[in-house]
């Protein structure tokens, strides 16, 4: 068996928590990633029969049974999880009657899976469906997009078009463009459905005061994708008060789009 601490999959995650940290988007214990692991390249660093304990879910998640996630801990801080994966991590595998989740490592402190499972899994779900490829579910609290979230309407037209409006690279990053929910309770089934709901469209989607969701193929994609809008909400957010003398007009990001040959959001531009 090689030894755990070597795996890809765990590098990764040490090094996204701490970007992500460096980046101010991951206050305290906020945030938390997931990513979908394949069971043959993590069966050479766990025994995957041997369970450490199993968690209850508490929502239904048969349509991924059997399917193995590294996870970000409950009430974790992304600054610690590069000194100590194995407390701030998590390794589990979803039981066959999708009710519960077995501990393969991690949590060593007898912690617990991140507050904002049901999301992740249910959005793992929702976007392994639009796209088999999916592998990572990111949450975090980035500064401006936040802010802008407090300022500016939640509606995902407008929102999207605004962000495009922002950055010339924006609608190449994200043309499916951006699904927004309004402030609900996190933690819960309920925010995980909506968000699911809005991720059979969009591969991000905004937590009104709260923070933002990605889905991607990659940890780098995802990464990126929350990186760009960020980048974009802190333009506005640097320009919303002031005179607007310039813009990117719509017929500039339709001509945009369709130069790149992006299948973009038409419907959210006012053509
Ligand atoms: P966890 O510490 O449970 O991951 O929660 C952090 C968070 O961002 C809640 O939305
Ligand atoms: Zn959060």
């Amino acid at each position: 068996m090689k030894d755990i601490f070597t795996a890809p999959f765990v590098k990764e995650m040490r090094k996204t928590t701490a970007n992500m940290y460096r980046l101010g988007w991951d206050e305290r214990n906020g945030g938390n990633i997931s990513c979908l692991l394949d069971e043959a390249e993590a069966g050479e660093y766990l025994d995957l029969n041997k369970v450490i304990r199993t968690i209850p879910l508490g929502f239904d998640a048969a349509p991924i049974a059997g399917r193995m996630f590294i996870v970000t801990g409950a009430g974790k801080y992304f600054k610690n999880v590069d000194a100590d994966p194995e407390t701030n991590l998590g390794i589990v595998r979803i039981a066959s009657d999708g009710k519960s989740a077995g501990l393969l490592w991690g949590y060593r402190d007898g912690g617990n899976l991140t507050s904002e499972f049901p999301t992740h899994l249910m959005s793992h779900m929702a976007r392994l469906s639009a796209d088999p490829a999916n592998r990572v579910i990111m949450h975090c609290h980035p500064t401006c997009t936040l802010a802008m979230s407090h300022v500016h309407e939640l509606d995902e037209k407008t929102f999207t078009h605004t962000l495009w409006e922002m950055c010339t690279e924006c609608i190449m990053v994200f043309p499916d463009g951006i699904g927004v929910l309004p402030w609900m309770l996190c933690g819960t089934n309920s925010i995980g459905e909506a968000t699911a709901e809005k991720m059979k469209d969009f591969r991000l989607v905004v937590w009104g005061m709260h923070g933002i969701y990605g889905a991607g193929k990659t940890m780098d994609e995802t990464f990126g994708l929350i990186e760009t809008v960020e980048k974009a909400a802190q333009i506005y957010m640097l320009t919303a008060h002031l005179p607007r003398i310039n813009t990117i007009n719509d017929g500039q990001l339709a001509e945009l789009a369709e130069f790149l040959g992006v299948k973009y959001r038409r419907d959210f531009l006012n053509l």
